[in-house]
């Protein structure tokens, strides 16, 4: 890592864009108090949307940045692919879709939602990706919950290397070895769920300890670890001060506080258990 992980500078990619080092997830934010929520973001100096068409809110997304005062081009909106679009020409269609419904001629980043690998076409859905993205209807391209395996067929098979991929991670689910193989790649790590969804994980000592230490919130000093991981989050909120304390940086971890908040780590330390072999979204 190049400083602390106390920069909020943007990262540089792999293709030479940069992107920011955190972002709003936006799962959940619908209708007007979704796009109000996401103008706050905007406001408070959020510059990375986080969505999909799962979520069924791209137009919510793009209305806000429309809505703010931020330049869109200031703005690099994610979203993403979802299963029953995998295939070449069913992604095709899907970005000139979300293109359609986010309102812009271009798309930040478009992911891979899941590898689906019981569907077998990733590889052809990357190729459109990649597509898509010499014919500058994508700027950055990437995947999301892809595994060591599927990353190498990718790879193996179409010579181009994702920029990011989003994995769930979180002091419960620390993802050591996939951030090990995204360094040696030159992928992006992004971690979704990034505060583990805010509940039980923020009481934990190893996390309320430095907080205090710090005069920090628990979201802080878990958003600091990833960080300092050299992960960037992109934690959901729709409340203003939540938003504001997600974005403000904080003093630096030690390595002792580093270790005994990757020591929540467990098996089965999934939210959901969202395994990219079965997951079908
Ligand atoms: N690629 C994928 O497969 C995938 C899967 C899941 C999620 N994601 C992305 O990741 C984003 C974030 O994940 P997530 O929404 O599941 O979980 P999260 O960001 O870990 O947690 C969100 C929860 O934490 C609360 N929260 C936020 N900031 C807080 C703070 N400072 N203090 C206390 N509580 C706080 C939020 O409530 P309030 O809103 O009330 O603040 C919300 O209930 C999603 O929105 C989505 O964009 C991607």
């Amino acid at each position: 890592m190049s400083d602390d992980g106390g920069s909020r500078e943007p990262l540089r990619l792999n293709d030479g864009h940069h992107l920011p080092a955190i972002g709003l997830g936006t799962f959940g934010l619908t209708g007007e108090a979704g796009i109000a929520a996401i103008v706050s973001a905007l406001g408070l100096g959020y510059r990375l949307l986080d969505t999909a068409v799962g979520y069924g809110n791209e137009w919510e997304v793009g209305e806000a940045v429309r809505r703010s005062e931020v330049p869109g081009e200031d703005v690099v909106v994610a979203t993403k692919i979802r299963a029953r679009d995998h295939g070449y020409d069913a992604t095709r269609r899907s970005i000139a879709e979300s293109r359609r419904t986010l309102g812009v001629d271009r798309i930040g980043l478009h992911l891979i939602h899941w590898p689906n690998p019981r569907l077998d076409r990733y590889v052809e859905t990357w190729q459109a990706l990649v597509a898509a993205r010499d014919e500058g209807e994508v700027r950055s391209i990437g995947v999301s919950n892809f595994t060591a395996a599927h990353l190498e067929t990718l790879v193996g098979e179409t010579g181009v290397v994702p920029a990011v991929n989003q994995v769930e991670l979180h002091p419960h689910l620390p993802q050591a070895a996939q951030r090990a193989v995204h360094e040696r790649l030159g992928i992006r790590t992004q971690s979704w769920s990034p505060l583990g969804r805010g509940r039980v994980l923020l009481e934990r000592p190893e996390v309320t300890r430095p907080a205090e230490r710090l005069s920090a919130s628990p979201a802080q000093v878990v958003l600091r670890w990833h960080h300092q991981l050299g992960a960037d989050p992109v934690p959901k909120s729709a409340d203003p001060g939540r938003q504001r304390e997600n974005l403000a940086p904080v003093g630096r971890l030690t390595e002792a506080e580093m270790d005994a908040i990757t020591g929540l780590g467990r098996r089965g330390g999934r939210l959901w258990g969202g395994d990219p072999e079965t997951t079908h979204l």
